[in-house]
This record gives structure tokens, sequence and C-alpha cells, in this order.
């Protein structure tokens, strides 16, 4: 697409981080190595991050907390300046920031979408979320919309946001929802025409939202039955080439516990979603999410409870780096281009994944060495 951001770079396999802008990241947990969500903490674990040859660094767009002893979630930086102050600090990653639709004009996410540009020299993205968190969202004063229509609201929101970055002249744009009287913004972005999109739909309008506009769609996969999976990364880019003439990456996501055996990856797991997981967090997310946990089994309220402990619902890579590395190659080969990863502790977790995963994927043709 561009040869300025690293989300579009040489590696078969790309990886990014997910969550370091919001307290305890992805793992709804109480151990006190958890992510605090401070400044000097995000900014080492983006340095490092850069330092290793990752492609992506993806913020969470959150307002509130999700409860619970923790408040999962409930300190959250800012998504564009996170990422205005991470691309200063940083060389070569690629930078997002999360938005929220309806809590941002466009004129002021184009705006601050191209200084992030700017600053990062052509390595940023915008991943575009229209929330599902109501009371988040209520603290701006409107209700949250209908699911579909916060889709058509986006589709005006980008519409608009691809303009001001591309038209030189002002412009009048009168939607069903937004009115732009001659619209103007300078400079442009330094990505043409536009810098990428990302966006996560997952129901059939948020699939065709993300067809239509999105560079990467995120998806939300059941690693427990790779056929399954395939078909279903499949389906989303034939939606896109089909209806859209437009080929799209697709990125998952995965939480990630990597020690020397097996045995102590699993008792790490265990010990931060069991022993010290933060349950009252993990059922409030899951009821607002609407899973209805008194109609499950025992066993399936337990699975769900567990998976979004762990690390919101992604895919585990728990183990050994033989054993991660074994399931990468296999997520590659069913057509996953990239993948955001979340640990407890990301430092750590990084420097563990440096010193043994990293080789081994170069092993294995998924990524290439790394180089000045
Ligand atoms: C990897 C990933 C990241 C997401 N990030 C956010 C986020 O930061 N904020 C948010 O409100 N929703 C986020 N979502 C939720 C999606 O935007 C979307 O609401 C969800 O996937 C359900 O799809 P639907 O809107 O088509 O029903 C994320 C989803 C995924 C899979």
């Amino acid at each position: 697409m561009n040869d300025t951001n690293p989300l579009f770079g040489r590696n078969r396999l790309k990886l990014g981080l997910f969550g370091v802008n919001v307290s305890n990241g992805c793992a709804v947990t109480t151990v006190p190595e958890r992510f605090g969500a401070t400044w000097p903490e995000a900014l080492a674990i983006a340095q490092m991050a850069d330092g290793f040859g990752f492609e992506a660094l993806v913020p969470v767009a959150r307002w509130k907390g999700f409860g619970g002893e923790t408040n999962m979630n409930g300190t959250n930086f800012d998504t564009y300046t996170w990422a205005a102050g991470i691309a200063q600090a940083t060389k070569r990653i690629g930078v997002l920031t999360t938005s929220h639709v309806p809590t941002v004009h466009p004129i002021m996410a184009a705006k601050q979408s191209t200084t992030v540009d700017h600053i990062s020299n052509g390595r940023f993205a915008l991943n575009i979320v229209c929330g599902w968190f109501a009371p988040e969202l209520e603290m701006f004063g409107r209700d949250i919309m209908e699911h579909d229509t916060r889709y058509d609201y986006a589709a005006e929101w980008i519409e608009i946001m691809k303009l001001l970055w591309s038209r030189e002249d002002e412009f009048d744009y009168e939607g069903k929802f937004i009115r732009v009287k001659k619209g103007f913004a300078m400079p442009k972005p330094i990505q043409k025409p536009f810098p990428p999109l990302m966006n996560a739909g997952s129901s059939g309008k948020g699939r065709d939202f993300a067809a239509k506009y999105a560079d990467i769609a995120f998806l939300h996969i059941d690693a427990s039955d790779l056929d399954k999976a395939k078909a279903h990364i499949d389906s989303y880019r034939k939606l896109a080439r089909e209806e859209y003439g437009r080929e799209i990456h697709i990125w998952s996501n995965c939480h990630v516990t990597q020690r020397d055996t097996q045995k102590e990856a699993e008792d790490y797991l265990q010990h931060y979603v069991v022993t010290k997981g933060d349950d009252v967090a993990a059922e409030n997310i899951l009821a607002i999410q609407g899973v209805q946990m008194q109609r499950l089994l025992s066993e399936e309220r337990e699975y769900r409870k567990f998976n979004v402990k762990a690390g919101w619902g992604g895919m585990p890579l728990v183990g050994t780096a033989d054993h991660i590395v074994e399931k990468l190659i296999k997520l590659s080969s069913i057509g996953l281009d990239g993948i955001l990863l979340s640990w407890v502790d990301y430092l750590d977790g990084m420097r563990r994944w440096h010193r043994d995963v990293t080789p081994r994927l170069e092993q294995a043709g998924l990524r290439l060495p790394l180089t000045d």
C-alpha cells in the first residue's frame, strides 16, 4: 500500500501490541505485575516493541472501567495524544489510534490523524470503532445509537475524513447525521491517498463496513477449529474482493504466556486467570456484551469467563517458544496477515519473546531478521 508504514512491510506474519494505553491491558487479573497504564510504562513498552521490530501498537478506545477489584481498563489514555507521544518516541513501528466515532468530530479526527501521520513520518493508521459500552458513551450526554445505525454514522464520518484528507478545495457535505460547511484541512497526510484504516466489525453490518472501508480487518478467531477459522477469514476477503473490489489484510489477537516448560506456562496462566482473576470485572464485561450468562451451562459460562480474563477473548499462545511458533505457523497458514499480542507483563513477555520466539519465527520464514 505504501512504503512508510510497517503494517504493509515484508514480514509474512506481522506482529503488534494491543492495549498499552489502558490499565490491565487485556488481562482481567489482579496480579501486581499487571500493566498500570502510567506514561513511563507505556513508553518503555512502546520503545522496546519498536527496537524488537514489531509492526504495530494498537490502543484501546476506552473512557470508563469495567468495575471489579481492578476497575479493569478504568485508567486509560486518550488514544490520539497517546499515539502522538509514542510516534515521537519511536523510529519504525506503526502507531495507531483507536477512535470511537461518536466521540470525535471527523474534522478534529482528520486533523489529529494527519498530525500523528506527520509526527511519525507516515507510520500512522486509524482503527475505527463504533462503541458498544453504553455507560462510557452516555458520559457524552447522548444515548448510544442502535447497532446498525452506528455503522451508518461511521460511514459518513469516514467519507468526510477522506474528503478532508484529499480535497484541495473547500467542500460541503450533507449527510443524514453530519453536515460540513466549506470543509477544508491542510496539511494533507504523508500517506497517500489516506492513512490505512482498520476495523473490527463482526456482525453482518460490521463486516460489510470493514470490507468496504478498512485496509485491515480485525477478526475474532476460534483457533480450536482451524478449518472453520480459515473459512471465516476467506469469506471476509471474498466479501471485500467481490462486493467492493478491494484486497484487505486480516489480523487477529492472542494473549501470550511463554515459559521454558509447558507446565510453567500453564501454571502461570492458571495463577493469573483463576487464582487471581478479577471475576467481577469479567462478569461485567460479558453482561455488557450481551452474553446471557444465566442461560449458559456452567461449563460454557466458565469457559467464556476464562477467555475474557486470560486476554480479552484472544487466542492463547501458552507454552514454550517451540509450541508458540508451531501455533503461529498454523495461524499464518490459514491466512492471517498479522496478530496483536498482549501479555500480563508486557516488558517481561517481550524480552522472552525476542530471545526465544523471534529467532524461531525467522527460521520458519514468517519473519525476516531485523535490519537497520
Ligand atoms: C481486536 C479488536 C479490537 C477492538 N477494539 C475496540 C476498542 O478499542 N473499543 C471499542 O469500543 N470496541 C473495540 N472493539 C469492538 C469492535 O469495534 C466491535 O464492536 C465488535 O467486534 C463487535 O462487532 P459489531 O460492531 O459488528 O457487532 C474491538 C474488537 C476487536 C476484535
